[in-house]
């Protein structure tokens, strides 16, 4: 076991993101002295700070503190919660407590965790877990980067504890699992190192690809649940930089992790999804974009896969209703004019359309310009206005509206005089009839 000494007042500096946090953890800091129990660091912020130190890297300060305590956590956070005002958010089946506090008027969140064993019963399923030391706490853990701790109280207060050689591997960059049945328990660990080795610009270790390997044979990613599957993938796009995305996608191909885990796509697929969810960021909610990332991710040609990734069966329908109106529609593309298209992507809901654009690239850019302009297109005059011209209430508003698109679209109208014009030949027309 390797220990080093740090400064914890230099550490705290470092990672904690508002200085108040100081005084609540020197108060959790007092109390785990006064119960006797340990408590530390575990996870990002202790891999965060030490990739500071070691590569002089500018890392965001932690967003999220893990905290954990050896020992009776319940009862330590109602020691904590009479001195402080708060409340115990949410208490997980791992022994895993979110908690609010609040000071001087500023809510806190922090998790609070007992350092714990896993026990993996079955293949890919969750773990059993146990209330356990800090050793078995370390080792239970995905990456020797992410198994190092900072102790806050006795025995080890101040000390940075290293069982797996983990800071050698933060200085060599390389990404290792602690075993090789690592990925095999809980195969979301591949998608979690892949977003370090792309974050921090590391390599897999041998043990890594040995891992994978295993985990393959089991098929133990084809076990994995939809939903963690999908919670992993949606990962890679809100967790991770943008620009990240594209290198994100291309490695878990190229480690054939998509093929793995059921889900048939390519690198055409994936570089266009990419460009598009960037293209097109403004214009979809965070919804859209994430149903979107998540369709978009499988080739339709193999339906398997939305099934794979946890959509419902009603939602797999639909789009494959809207992928054979396009497909009717696709011979004769060309002569279709932009109206009769534009009715077509009408019936079709935003992030479905840019799913059938990624696959029906003949589309693409018609797509793109219907969502970011045509769709938004409206005519000046207002209903109140067009009434005074003469339309009628109901049907002819609709009708008259319609037209008025149409040919703003078309650029044959370009303000309210060109409609005012067109309105009044609408009249003209149907009073001729
Ligand atoms: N962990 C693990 N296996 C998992 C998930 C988490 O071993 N499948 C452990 C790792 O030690 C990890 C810690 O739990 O460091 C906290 O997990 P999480 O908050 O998801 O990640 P961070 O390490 O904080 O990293 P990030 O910067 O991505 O938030």
């Amino acid at each position: 076991m390797k220990k080093i000494k740090i400064n914890l007042k230099e550490f705290l500096e470092t990672i904690l993101p508002h200085p108040k946090l100081f005084e609540i953890l020197t108060l959790a800091q007092n109390i785990s002295k006064k119960r006797k129990e340990f408590l530390y660091f575990a996870g990002g912020v202790v891999r965060d700070y030490l990739l500071k130190k070691i590569y002089k890297k500018k890392v965001s300060k932690a967003k999220d503190i893990d905290l954990v305590l050896q020992g009776d956590l319940k009862s330590f956070l109602k020691e904590i919660l009479k001195e402080l005002k708060g409340e115990i958010l949410f208490e997980s089946q791992f022994l895993t407590y979110k908690v609010k506090i609040n000071l001087n008027e500023k809510d806190f969140l922090i998790d609070f965790i007992t350092a714990r064993r896993e026990i993996y019963e079955d293949i890919s399923k969750l773990p059993i877990v146990f209330p356990s030391n800090f050793r078995d706490d370390i080792l239970r853990r995905d990456f020797t980067i992410n198994a190092l701790i900072i102790g806050l109280s006795p025995p080890y207060e101040g000390i940075l504890i290293d069982l797996v050689d983990g800071i050698n591997d933060l200085e060599r960059g390389l990404i290792k699992p602690l075993h090789l049945n690592s990925f095999i328990d809980d195969p979301t660990r591949i998608f979690r190192g892949i977003r370090y080795k792309v974050r921090f610009g590391f390599n897999f270790s041998e043990e890594f690809f040995l891992a994978l390997k295993r985990c393959f044979e089991k098929e133990a990613l084809k076990r994995l649940s939809g939903t963690r599957l999908a919670n992993e993938l949606k990962l890679y796009l809100n967790k991770e930089p943008e620009k990240n995305l594209k290198t994100l996608l291309i490695t878990t191909l190229e480690l054939k992790i998509f093929e793995n885990s059921g889900i048939k796509t390519d690198k055409n697929i994936l570089n266009s999804l990419v460009s598009l969810l960037k293209d097109l960021k403004e214009e979809l909610t965070e919804r859209e974009r994430e149903k979107f990332f998540l369709l978009g991710l499988v080739n339709p040609e193999f339906v398997d896969g939305f099934y794979r990734l946890g959509f419902l069966e009603s939602e797999i329908k639909e789009l494959m209703k809207y992928v054979e109106l396009i497909k009717k529609a696709l011979p004769n593309w060309e002569i279709l004019s932009l109206w009769e298209k534009i009715k077509i992507f009408e019936k079709i809901p935003p992030t479905y359309l840019l799913v059938l654009s990624l696959h029906f690239p003949s589309t693409k850019k018609e797509v793109i310009k219907f969502l970011k302009d045509y769709r938004k297109v409206r005519p000046e005059l207002t209903g109140e206005e067009l009434k005074e011209l003469g339309i009628k209430e109901g049907k002819e508003i609709g009708k008259i509206l319609e037209l008025l698109r149409k040919e703003k679209i078309e650029g044959k109208i370009r303000n309210r005089e060109d409609e005012k014009n067109l309105v009044i030949r609408f009249l003209l027309n149907k009073s001729e009839t």
